[in-house]
């Protein structure tokens, strides 16, 4: 028989997950209401509103969709596009490919733009393609943790608006660290995770989106055959090619005529509602400067272990930063001993990245003082060992400095 799950104590300072917020945790260990019980209904409505906070906008349609990150995407994509569309990608990282790769399975024309990892795009080079492409969405990531930069997204909203596109956000490791104001930004869609900055465990993807886009989607809605009203006529656009992700009967489930749907998974709505229960009661600018503050004071950390940091600074995420590993080091063998004998997991890279940059993230819970300079503490130690003259105390010192700027 295998032992119950008992977890050694783990300092997550990856790019995600996190350690999740205690009072997450508690929430999540509560005991389940049934569907459509009054008190479950009631915490779906109280988590969108909650939620409304979180995203910074007025939207009605601001609730979750169940799966990690990558369902809120694929929700997204799937419900806006129909085959045959055009949809322009701003590719600066990993997860730009992903949206690309989401799209062409939707059946979409593809169009992208590119920028070496590590760089973001301008809004005028954006401009220029929305304008040669004139795609019906522009789907781009806010925060690429593979980079670690955030895209600039002052001015796409205007810009999408004025070429009739729907502008889609990948906010899944930005929202609730870095500024995103859905509404002021005029952002159509926006899709996030629990797992980074919002101090939860993956599984739950808060989406929120705008009246341009709920129209787009409920153009296309077929509602299935065993719970639609006797009455009902299908809409003229094209049914949805997932059932699952389909937004179109999702938002039937989450709004007043709760059409079943799925069954939503209960202990991740508790988690979910926790979650931004926590950053509306810190506030989103508290929450945005508690991260830029943690974050800088890793960032000058490495910077006083002698360490280079990646990518243009100028764009750095708040929540993550990317260190260049010294020739002659193994990265991996590095984050084993953090994890091994410090228990403290910083993360690898993909791609073209791996091998050369670690990641080290400052996000959600763990946005905190002790935990940047522990790990900073360690970090010495570890690549001490490993042959990098690294300047004794070099890293804390230079965290401390930001602390008492
Ligand atoms: C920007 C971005 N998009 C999407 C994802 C995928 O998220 P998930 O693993 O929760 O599906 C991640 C995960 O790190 C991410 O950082």
């Amino acid at each position: 028989m295998p032992s119950q799950i008992a977890p050694p104590p783990r300092l997550l300072m990856g790019p995600g997950p996190v350690n999740a917020d205690p009072r997450v945790l508690r929430a999540m260990s509560a005991q389940l209401v049934g569907q459509y019980d009054p008190v479950m209904t009631g915490y779906m409505t109280e988590t969108m509103g909650l939620l409304r906070g979180v995203f910074r906008t007025q939207n009605e349609q601001t609730f979750l969709v169940d799966g990690t990150s990558r369902a809120g995407i694929e929700a997204a994509l799937v419900s806006l596009v129909e085959p045959g569309d055009r949809v322009l990608v701003p590719v600066f990282g990993r997860f730009g490919h992903l949206l690309v790769e989401i799209a062409e399975r939707c059946g979409a024309d593809v169009h992208t733009i590119e920028r070496p990892w590590g760089e973001v795009f301008t809004p005028e080079e954006i401009e220029a393609a929305v304008e040669m492409v004139r795609p019906a969405v522009v789907a781009v990531v806010h925060g690429d943790t593979s980079t670690t930069l955030a895209q600039p997204l002052d001015g796409l909203g205007e810009i999408c608006r004025r070429y009739d596109a729907i502008l889609y956000v990948d906010a899944t490791a930005s929202l609730g660290g870095n500024d995103l104001a859905t509404d002021e930004l005029g952002l159509d869609v926006v899709t996030a995770g629990l797992q980074k900055c919002l101090g939860g465990p993956s599984g739950s993807a808060p989406i929120t989106l705008s009246e341009r886009a709920v129209e787009r989607i409920v153009a296309r809605r077929h509602t299935e055959a065993g719970i639609r009203d006797a009455d009902e006529e299908d809409a003229a656009g094209r049914r949805i090619a997932s059932n699952y992700l389909d937004l179109a009967q999702i938002m039937d489930y989450w709004g007043p005529r709760r059409l079943n749907h799925h069954t939503e998974a209960t202990t991740m709505l508790y988690g979910a509602r926790e979650c931004a229960r926590l950053l509306v009661e810190e506030g989103m600018d508290a929450a945005v400067e508690r991260h830029r503050l943690h974050g800088s004071a890793m960032a000058m950390g490495v910077t006083g272990l002698g360490l280079e940091v990646y990518g243009d600074q100028r764009y750095k995420m708040n929540n993550v930063v990317g260190v260049v590993i010294p020739d002659g080091v193994v990265g991996d063998d590095v984050r084993g001993e953090m994890l091994s004998d410090y228990g403290i997991e910083i993360g690898t890279s993909f791609g073209p990245l791996h091998g050369k940059v670690w990641r080290i993230g400052t996000m959600g819970y763990n946005a905190r003082k002790d935990a940047v300079l522990t790990t900073l503490a360690a970090f010495e130690q570890v690549l001490r060992r490993a042959g990098v003259p690294v300047p004794a105390g070099g890293g804390v010192e230079a965290a401390h400095a930001v602390y008492a700027a």
